[in-house]
């Protein structure tokens, strides 16, 4: 079964790489897909982000990452997935994670939505976040891979 696990990963958390291993246990293809045409402006460049993913991801099987443009389950679609994956914190993800579910189901009635429970050492993380505590120089190594840490790092030097 191939399965999308769609984002804007900007840039990829430990939290996100909890959720792909955890999913890519009873997927036999995970792809995550970084959106390009988010309504909100990122901080990395899409390309930034794949690097980013494709990196933290490396040898992890059956895991790919990719881009797409549009709507989540047209993607779906061009991939012959029916089935999406997001995570969820705490119940304050719900309410927006649940419109998104019902939106993608009005739009293509085979694709279902799957949730999967963050580890709670990762509860409270977020890519703005982690963007935050690096602005301020704080540390975010507990939160992000090194390479990621380090473009950061770099980004906020420059
Ligand atoms: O990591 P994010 O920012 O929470 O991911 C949000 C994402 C990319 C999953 C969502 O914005 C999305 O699916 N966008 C594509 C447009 C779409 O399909 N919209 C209809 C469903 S609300």
């Amino acid at each position: 079964m191939t399965a999308v696990y769609p984002g804007s990963f900007d840039p990829v958390t430990y939290g996100h790489l909890d959720i792909i291993r955890r999913a890519s246990v009873f997927t036999d293809r995970l792809i995550v897909a970084v959106l390009t045409n988010s309504a909100k402006s990122s901080f990395f460049s899409v390309e930034e982000r794949l690097d980013m993913l494709s990196a933290a991801t490396d040898g992890m099987e059956g895991v790919v990452v990719r881009s797409f443009s549009g709507l989540t389950v047209d993607f779906c679609r061009s991939v012959g997935s029916n089935l999406i994956v997001r995570g969820l914190r705490a119940v304050t993800d719900f309410e927006s994670e649940f419109q998104m579910a019902l939106t993608n189901r009005e739009l293509a009635g085979e694709v279902d939505t799957i949730f999967i429970s963050t580890s709670t050492k990762y509860l409270f993380l977020s890519s703005s976040i982690v963007r935050e505590i690096a602005l301020y120089g704080g540390d975010v190594s507990a939160m992000v891979t090194p390479g990621v840490a380090e473009r950061l790092t770099r980004r906020f030097k420059g």
